[in-house]
């Protein structure tokens, strides 16, 4: 597996990289690496860096709108030193917490090509398997929860992507799955931030 930080194995996306720099030069545009430490028991995975979020700040799900939901339960739970998470130099801590994505770089109209989730599905099965024992594994949206049950070799139609689902692993590892907490899913009511904030109580619970 090539380094992350130059990766070329998606042609099209590496492209989309460069032109989405000459239209932003202060932006990111470049694969994004998880935040966290590796040793976290809590290893959160979402679909790919926003346009404006994470291909700008260079750290996932930081500078958008799911940002604000995702990071405002993590504070309420304990899993992060701020609620809010606007630029990587915002001095936010994540505590026990890793936060990654399925395919490492901004995709076209964020939806990445199948064959593209697969050829990044290696880096995400390397920081899976970081995850230390007794730990939790966090899907956001069924695109993230079909990519971690590829890495980790098991069969989809076992492991289903469901509001709330929650799968015993080896290792005392735990797969827990929730809606995306995107701008969209909130507008049209399937999650709100009661019920998202909910699951991390429930993590926090078994974590304890
Ligand atoms: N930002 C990310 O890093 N990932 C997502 O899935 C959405 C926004």
């Amino acid at each position: 597996m090539s380094d992350l930080s130059g990766c070329q194995l998606c042609p099209r996306l590496a492209a989309h990289r460069e032109t989405v720099k000459l239209q932003y030069p202060a932006y990111h545009c470049a694969p994004v690496a998880a935040f966290g430490a590796a040793s976290a028991r809590l290893l959160i995975v979402g679909l790919a860096p926003g346009l404006h979020g994470a291909n700008a700040s260079g750290r996932p799900f930081t500078g958008d709108a799911s940002g604000d939901l995702l990071f405002t339960a993590l504070h309420d739970h304990g899993f992060a030193s701020q609620a809010q998470s606007r630029s990587s130099a915002d001095g936010m801590q994540l505590i026990d917490c890793r936060i990654t994505n399925a395919v490492k770089c901004l995709p076209p109209r964020n939806q990445p090509r199948a064959s593209e989730t697969n050829t990044c599905n290696p880096y995400l099965r390397a920081e899976i398997g970081d995850l230390p024992a007794g730990g939790v594994l966090l899907t956001l949206g069924g695109f993230a929860h079909r990519a971690v049950t590829r890495a980790l070799g098991l069969r989809h139609a076992e492991y289903p992507f469901a509001r709330a689902a929650a799968y015993d692993l080896d290792a005392r590892r735990t797969l827990f799955s929730c809606y995306h907490p995107s701008r969209y899913n909130l507008n049209t009511g399937r999650i709100t931030a009661a019920s998202f904030t909910e699951v991390f109580g429930r993590i926090r619970e078994l974590l304890r």
